[in-house]
């Protein structure tokens, strides 16, 4: 009897574990979201804790000797920021907090003298494992954009699995597009990464002509290399190509547009001329981007949206604004792509720019609420 009734318990589990495997929603934390003006000011502690399994916190940096550098006293340890994360899981006790390291504004000189250096890896690994426990952690994130030899940033994830191990921690990358980098060697990434966070976005610039940061699949006007690379679908197919295992794969999406200026407000459609990118958002401050919070807040109601239905995508446009994006159902769209997929999760960079006021008129957290209510469909 009690063996049956184990039995059970270890069924139940394992296909618990299975189900829960393809439905995380791993939510980049920008944590300088806190210091935005006005209703583009979102601390860790606003962020709805039941809608994200993985809350990776952006950006810890690196010291020369390999351990962890706090970015901003002020914000991540006076004001509380970085164990605002944490002390989500008082709501949700299953939730992982994550310290993200490095980003696309990291110096990567850095990055390869602690990769190539045995005991700067060991510093890092260190360092990380003492942070963690100081604030309730449960992992580092290695946002290196972009190795460039070969083997040290392999080296690096295998010394860091190595020590974080025993410790119960997770380790995880955030890696490009896709994954022709000489320095991805993606079997043995995948051996020694917990999570492959795949940046599926940013798939266009926002000078040139019209054109989505983050299409789920090809548009049959693209040339036939561009379909073949320029969209989320492209990059998973190529990342499991390369043999990155499914089950640790993300796939990623922008809470965020490209924005930019027409060259000719009667020609809006996909792959028209651009003048060039439009000025920074007032949340945001980013140049050729707006948040989704600054779409719904300041455009959505005036402008033209547009479903976009070979690359699953929404395009607005607004006089000269053009603006191509995620909404409620291209997320959605992703998100049932990572189940049919049988992927990890959805990934998203960044959380704190989801419509947390609902002007978008579609309710507080409209994306992260679409993807969630997908991800829990048929458990
Ligand atoms: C650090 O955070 C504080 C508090 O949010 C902010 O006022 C300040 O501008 C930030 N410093 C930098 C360099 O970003
Ligand atoms: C990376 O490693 C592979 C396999 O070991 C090797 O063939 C390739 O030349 C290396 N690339 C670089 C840039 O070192
Ligand atoms: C990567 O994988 C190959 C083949 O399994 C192995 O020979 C090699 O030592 C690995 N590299 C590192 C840095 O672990
Ligand atoms: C997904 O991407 C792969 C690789 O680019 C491609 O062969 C396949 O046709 C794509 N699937 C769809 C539905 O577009
Ligand atoms: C846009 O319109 C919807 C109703 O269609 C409304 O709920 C929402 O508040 C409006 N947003 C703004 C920014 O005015």
């Amino acid at each position: 009897m009690m063996l049956k009734v184990s039995f059970i318990l270890v069924v139940c589990s394992l296909t618990f574990q299975g189900i829960i495997a393809a439905n995380n929603v791993v939510c980049y934390y920008a944590s300088w979201g806190a210091s935005r003006p006005g209703n583009g000011k979102i601390t860790a502690k606003d962020i709805p804790a039941n809608l994200c399994t993985h809350v990776f916190y952006a950006f810890l940096g690196l010291n020369d000797d390999g351990s962890l550098l706090i970015m901003n006293e002020t914000l991540d340890v006076d004001l509380g920021n970085l164990k605002g994360i944490s002390d989500l899981k008082q709501i949700n006790p299953n939730l992982k907090a994550i310290f993200s390291v490095g980003g696309a504004a990291a110096d990567t000189a850095v990055f390869e003298s602690v990769a190539e250096d045995p005991e700067k890896r060991k510093n890092l690994a260190n360092s990380a494992i003492d942070l963690c426990k100081q604030y309730n952690y449960d992992g580092i994130d290695i946002d290196w954009e972009y190795p460039e030899i070969n083997a040290t940033f392999v080296a690096l994830l295998k010394d860091l699995k190595g020590y974080l191990e025993p410790h119960g921690l997770l380790l995880a990358a955030a890696v490009d597009q896709l994954p022709f980098n000489a320095a991805y060697d993606v079997r043995n990434m995948s051996k020694y990464l917990d999570i492959l966070n795949i940046m599926s976005y940013d798939f266009h610039s926002p000078y040139y002509q019209t054109g989505q940061n983050s299409p789920l699949y090809f548009t049959p006007k693209e040339g036939e290399w561009q379909r073949d690379n320029l969209n989320a679908n492209s990059s998973m197919v190529h990342w499991i190509q390369y043999g990155a295992t499914p089950e640790k794969m993300t796939m990623g999406c922008g809470f965020y547009g490209k924005a930019m200026i027409l060259a000719d407000p009667s020609k809006h459609d996909i792959m028209d001329p651009v003048a060039t990118a439009n000025s920074p958002g007032p949340y945001t401050d980013n140049i050729g981007t707006l948040g989704y919070n600054e779409i719904c807040e300041f455009h959505i109601n005036s402008s033209t949206v547009v479903w976009e239905d070979d690359q699953k995508v929404p395009y607005l446009y607004e006089d000269t604004l053009w603006v191509g994006y995620d909404d409620e159902r291209s997320v959605s769209l992703k998100a049932q792509y990572v189940k049919d997929h049988n992927l990890f999760g959805l990934m998203m960079w960044s959380v704190e720019t989801d419509d947390a006021y609902g002007y978008c008129g579609n309710g507080n957290w409209p994306l992260l609420n679409a993807i969630n209510k997908v991800m829990k469909e048929d458990l």
